[in-house]
């Protein structure tokens, strides 16, 4: 990543990446900020400000060469690189993450996936077997997936985060609600907390509420 990107940029990334597909997708060669700042619901100059970390895609009167931007951002977000990902815990939230998220297009493939339930050893998800996790270290140790995506309860992901890091995994897609980042800050994990976004959305609506309602046209 250039170090001139920060993470608040870095976390739009991935819909400015999404947008640009699609207007491509669209037959859309060029865009000016203000046209996509309207179908983005920013402001212009944010997309100016965000867009020229990468430089030299925007230039005046001419907007931004769509697929040039796309391809810039992927290569940024290093999406065309392949990275293997490792499940741990293929309960309801693991076997539908596993199912439904899309991991080539965002340069990882799942390559073993682990519970220690043995009900479910042996079972499929997708085209991978699910392995007891007593075989963590024999499947990691030659090859060492990058990445790990933890859907196991808080009080299992502490020895099995100590585990993964001894083996050299370095990144976290975490669903367990245990810290990473304060316990191995040499790491890096993406916490996804669907209650901490029910939460925003929960004080949003609160505020809204204590406004006078519109009224209708
Ligand atoms: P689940 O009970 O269906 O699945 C958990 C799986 O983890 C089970 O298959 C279990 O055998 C496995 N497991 C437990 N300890 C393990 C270990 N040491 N090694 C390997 N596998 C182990 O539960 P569900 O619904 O899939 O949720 C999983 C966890 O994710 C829950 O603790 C829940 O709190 C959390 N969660 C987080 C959400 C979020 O937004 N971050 C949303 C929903 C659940």
């Amino acid at each position: 990543m250039s170090k001139n990107v920060s993470l608040p940029v870095v976390r739009r990334l991935p819909r400015y990446y999404r947008f640009l597909r699609e207007l491509m997708e669209n037959g859309v060669i060029r865009i000016s900020s203000g046209d996509l700042s309207r179908r983005m619901g920013l402001t212009a100059s944010q997309i100016r400000q965000d867009l020229n970390c990468f430089g030299g895609f925007g230039q005046q009167g001419y907007g931004y060469n769509v697929r040039a931007l796309y391809e810039e951002i992927g290569r940024i977000m290093g999406l065309g690189k392949h990275r293997e990902a490792i499940l741990v815990g293929a309960g309801n939230l693991g076997r539908a993450v596993s199912r439904h998220m899309d991991f080539a297009s965002r340069g990882f493939a799942l390559t073993g996936v682990f519970d220690v339930n043995p009900e479910l050893v042996g079972r499929q998800i997708g085209e991978v077997v699910i392995q007891d996790i007593r075989q963590l270290e024999a499947f990691c140790a030659p090859n060492p997936p990058a990445v790990a995506i933890l859907c196991i309860p808080k009080e299992a992901a502490p020895a099995i985060v100590k585990r993964l890091v001894a083996l050299g995994v370095r990144g976290f897609w975490n669903f367990s609600h245990y810290d990473i980042a304060l316990h191995y800050p040499e790491v890096v994990a993406e916490n996804v907390h669907l209650g901490d976004s029910l939460s925003t959305l929960c004080y949003r609506i609160n505020e809204l509420e204590k406004q006078p309602a519109q009224p209708e046209e």
